[in-house]
């Protein structure tokens, strides 16, 4: 594809992640490996897929671990570089501690944990054609009431940012990707922490600037809940969410040396990471297994995280649930309904059942 003349990007990656916990615990969410890739390999692959090759990373929590990873971005056909904050700036403070870096016309700015088929050059066309101060990115979905809202005019410009409500007026919901204009970029407040939800977008509006909307119906999630980051891991293995970073798609991704037993089933997107043991009898659907993960004879995973090193012994079930790094899962225990275990924690053999975090 060719270059994207005019636009580089800039993606935050410094939040907590404190919906992910335990597993963000020892890796910052965009960091957590999803179809044997960090999840932000395929965001970045998307961006270089649509001809931008300067990419800054907004980075606090767990900061270093993106450059140890990443590097100068050369692999990926990336110029990437880091901006660290001290303290986390939340999201529109991010981008504006990132301007000395920026230099072109149009700065796309990403969430770094969401999942996404946007056509990244139509978005940046609408930006150039409506002259927008900012294009954001919005998306449909079914219960609107969970999110503010964002509704557009009939020329796709936003009229308002809404609070989440009982009765929405619209489905359109901030789909956590944008494009500015750098001078705009420059007008955010420094050294402090600014919401673009809160402040930055509703203040614009309230200056009378373009803000326009793109609206449409390409593949969407947030990574940012447990249960959402299965359903991403398995939609980029059974090839239902786009990415350019994986050539192999199908009902299950096993990588280096993961062993799984013939009689045992494994399916529905799972990825079962390098070095893994899955035993005979066991069923692992629709699940991520880091790597080291063993899963025992006759035992049942579903739409579960099973964190680096752990182990769930014969016959448990793990169904909706995350297990942290190291931690055992004794035989016949059953995790349900998005039970937790935290890293290292040792739960004994013999059929209790939890559902909250242990
Ligand atoms: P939760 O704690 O589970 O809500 O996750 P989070 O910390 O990632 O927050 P949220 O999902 O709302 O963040 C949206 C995006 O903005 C993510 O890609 C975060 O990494 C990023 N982000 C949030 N706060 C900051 C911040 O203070 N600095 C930077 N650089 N990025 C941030």
């Amino acid at each position: 594809m060719s270059e994207l003349q005019g636009a580089e990007a800039v993606v935050l990656v410094g939040g907590k992640g404190t919906r992910l916990r335990p597993l963000t615990l020892s890796a910052p969410k965009p960091m957590l490996p999803t179809a044997g890739v960090p999840f932000l390999t395929h965001l970045l692959s998307r961006i270089r897929e649509a001809g931008i090759t300067h990419v800054v990373l907004g980075t606090s929590y767990k900061a270093e671990v993106f450059q140890e990873h990443f590097g100068d971005g050369a692999e990926l056909g990336l110029e990437l570089e880091y901006v660290v904050e001290e303290v986390p700036l939340d999201t529109a403070g991010a981008i504006r501690n990132v301007a000395d870096k920026l230099r072109e016309r149009d700065v796309m700015v990403f969430n770094g944990d969401i999942l996404s088929g946007v056509d990244l050059r139509a978005l940046v066309d609408t930006h150039r054609k409506a002259e927008a101060d900012v294009t954001l990115h919005l998306v449909r979905v079914d219960d609107p009431r969970r999110f503010g809202c964002v509704p557009t005019d009939a020329d796709g410009r936003v009229t308002a940012f809404l609070e989440k409500t009982e009765n929405p007026p619209t489905d359109q919901i901030n789909a956590g990707c944008y494009v500015f204009r750098r001078e705009v970029i420059e007008g955010i407040p420094a050294g402090r922490p600014v919401s673009v939800e809160r402040e930055t977008f509703p203040g614009l509006l309230a200056a009378g600037a373009r803000v326009q909307g793109y609206v449409d119906a390409s593949y969407w999630l947030d990574l940012g809940t447990p249960a959402a980051f299965v359903q991403g891991s398995a939609d980029l293995v059974r090839g239902v969410a786009p990415t350019a970073a994986l050539a192999l798609k199908g009902d299950a991704v096993l990588l280096e040396g993961a062993k799984v037993d013939e009689s045992a089933v494994v399916t529905g997107g799972t990825t079962v990471g390098a070095g893994c043991t899955v035993a005979a009898g066991a069923v692992v659907d629709g699940s991520v297994l880091f790597d080291g993960a063993v899963v025992g004879e006759g035992a049942r995973i579903e739409r579960s995280v099973l964190g680096a090193n752990s182990l769930v012994q014969a016959g448990a079930v793990v169904s909706d649930a995350v297990i942290g790094d190291g931690a055992v899962v004794g035989a016949r225990c059953e995790l349900i309904n998005g039970a937790r275990v935290w890293p290292g924690v040792v739960l004994p053999e013999g059929g209790v059942r939890f559902s909250a975090d242990v």
